[in-house]
């Protein structure tokens, strides 16, 4: 390893020299077009180890394209992505699999996790009791907190999540910003999420950065 090459953070503007030795993302998006249709030009950015980034900007600008381009779900695009391994993703729908239980929804897909762990996962996310329920017969809410486990069962180095939170109430959409938050600080990932809450992204995020224009383009700013 490289030591310690902090530049400050007030260096952004030459996005691939100022970035930190220890970024864990580095995202270099030149361009990214849909048909005829640009929608990034110059979306560039890193996210250290234990960092929580957030992604805001109005709808349709293409917060959703820039989360599948890093977690490389899309890898039609001009330009570069540097990640971890060990990537995590949690989407606005809980993406489970709808045939299996609770449990297997955790072991299927980390399958060296082994049952205790699982196990003790769900009760962490309060699903105690839920492991041999199939997805349907689980609440919107209970859905999420087990999208949530599966994604930190993984200890991920990186975790991206796309409006986590959106459309649950109040209570229910507090309980979870907590538990991530508890989650986050433990398993230290590199974070990156999208947001229109405000509150969410103060919270969580130890910085903002906001797609504009269009083509979007990104112009970091601390908070
Ligand atoms: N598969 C696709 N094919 C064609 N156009 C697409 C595709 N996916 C997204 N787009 C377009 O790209 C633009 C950005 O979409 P994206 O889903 O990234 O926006 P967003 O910022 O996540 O919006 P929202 O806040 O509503 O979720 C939109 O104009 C959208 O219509
Ligand atoms: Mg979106």
């Amino acid at each position: 390893m490289t030591p310690d090459l902090h530049n400050g953070a007030g260096r952004h503007m030459s996005p691939p020299k100022a970035i930190p030795a220890e970024a864990a993302i580095r995202v270099d998006i030149v361009s990214k077009r849909f048909g005829p249709t640009e929608v990034l030009r110059g979306v560039h950015f890193s996210v250290a180890r234990g960092e929580t980034v957030a992604l805001v900007g109005p709808s349709g600008i293409g917060k959703s394209t820039v989360l599948r381009i890093v977690a490389g779900l899309d890898r039609a695009f001009d330009g570069e992505v540097q990640r971890p391994e060990a990537v995590a993703m949690v989407f606005q729908e809980p993406t489970l699999l709808p045939w299996r239980t609770a449990l297997q929804n955790l072991t299927l897909v980390h399958p060296d996790l082994g049952d205790a762990r699982a196990r003790a996962m769900l009760a962490r996310v309060g699903l105690k009791g839920r492991e041999q329920a199939f997805p349907r017969s689980l609440s919107l809410g209970q859905q999420r907190r087990l999208a949530l486990a599966r994604a930190f069962a993984g200890a991920p180095e990186m975790l991206i999540m796309d409006e986590p939170f959106v459309s649950l109430d109040p209570e229910l959409a507090e309980a979870m910003l907590g538990l991530t938050e508890e989650l986050i600080a433990e398993h230290r990932p590199a974070t990156i999420f999208v947001t229109h809450a405000r509150d969410e992204a103060d919270r969580l995020a130890s910085r903002v950065l906001e797609l504009r224009g269009a083509p979007a383009t990104l112009s970091p700013h601390l908070i």
